[in-house]
């Protein structure tokens, strides 16, 4: 009997600090109405001391606790980060033992698009019966790896974390899911170390990563929507990873989908890179909008570039 892999609980958290935009204008050649206009962002969280495993501690835990289950009741847990606390172990590791968890766990690194690969993996697990209920965090600590001399990418990038529990059931969940990789585009977006143990920071191409992110999520939306044989008014509510409004506005404008269906935190989270879908989701649940049986979109594109999609009925 086929299963699907259902999400039954959400979480999400963020750090404390708020870094607006007119905090920016004091250490950077830029303005809050720049910032705004062209990326839809007026603050977003950075971490002080925490760590990417203490942001999803925290979301994981308000997840658990929507989905009434207990640490122990889970069989894998997959976290997606770029920001990991060490090389090794997993940052799922550390957070399997801070949570008192016993089941295998394993991060996943696919940048921006993070999240949605995880949620791909962890539907494999589910549909296959080799796991009943899964933690899917994503989690990163973006402001550490971020050039903060550098007007393009400071202003973007931001901290949080968001979890979700998904289990699995016999009527619905998720319907469809696809992921893509594509190493050519490199330079377009990467971190500049040349080795493991030097530090970089995030370079990119923002025009060029623009155009890429807007051709790319367009035509897999189009694909998705094509291979589950629906259209744009099938889908209640588009839960996207949030890099920059005018992206998400020709995205949902080329799929004719209307933005009141768009759950938007970019506002105030800025880029969180593989957290932005969960801390999307998030908010969208616990404030009423996404209801019981809603079909959600979640997309996401990340550097170097890895992109997917999941369709999932809530
Ligand atoms: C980065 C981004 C906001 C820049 O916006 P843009 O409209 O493409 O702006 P441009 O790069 O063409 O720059 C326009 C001008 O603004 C300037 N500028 C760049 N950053 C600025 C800032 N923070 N404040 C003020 N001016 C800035 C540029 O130097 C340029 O000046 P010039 O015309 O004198 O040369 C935009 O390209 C973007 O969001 N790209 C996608 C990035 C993204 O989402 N990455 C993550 C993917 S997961």
């Amino acid at each position: 009997m086929k299963k699907f892999a259902r999400i039954i609980g959400t979480g999400s958290y963020l750090p404390p600090k708020i870094v607006t935009n007119f905090d920016l204008e004091k250490t950077l050649d830029t303005t809050d109405d720049w910032i705004k206009a062209r990326t839809g962002i007026k603050e977003r969280r950075i971490v002080t001391s925490e760590n990417t495993c203490d942001l999803a501690l925290e979301a994981s835990i308000n997840a658990l606790s929507m989905s009434e289950l207990k640490p122990q009741d889970i069989d894998l847990i997959i976290l997606s980060t770029t920001t990991p606390d060490k090389i090794f172990p997993a940052t799922a590791t550390i957070l399997q033992q801070r949570l008192g968890a016993s089941c295998p766990a394993f991060d996943v690194q696919a940048v921006c698009a993070g999240f949605v690969f995880a949620l791909n993996t962890a539907q494999q697990y589910i549909e296959n019966g080799s796991a009943k209920n899964i933690l899917v965090i994503g989690s990163e600590t973006m402001s550490k790896i971020v050039d903060w001399n550098d007007r393009s990418t400071a202003i973007l990038f931001a901290d949080g974390a968001g979890a979700v529990v998904l289990s699995d059931d016999k009527d619905t969940g998720i319907k469809h899911s696809k992921i893509y990789s594509d190493g050519n585009y490199l330079s377009s977006l990467h971190v500049n170390n040349n080795r493991i143990n030097e530090l970089g920071t995030i370079k990119m191409e923002g025009n060029e990563v623009f155009k890429i992110a807007v051709n790319k999520l367009s035509e897999l939306a189009e694909e998705t929507l094509k291979e589950c044989n629906m259209t744009s008014d099938d889908i209640d509510w588009l839960v996207p990873h949030q890099a920059n409004i005018r992206i998400l506005s020709a995205v949902a404008k080329r799929i004719n989908l209307s933005m009141d269906k768009v759950i938007l935190t970019l506002d105030r989270h800025g880029n969180t890179s593989a957290a932005s879908i969960p801390l999307a989701l998030d908010e969208g649940v616990r404030d009423g909008r996404i209801k019981e049986g809603d079909n959600l979109l979640f997309e996401g594109i990340g550097g170097g570039f890895s992109w997917g999609s999941v369709l999932a009925e809530f």
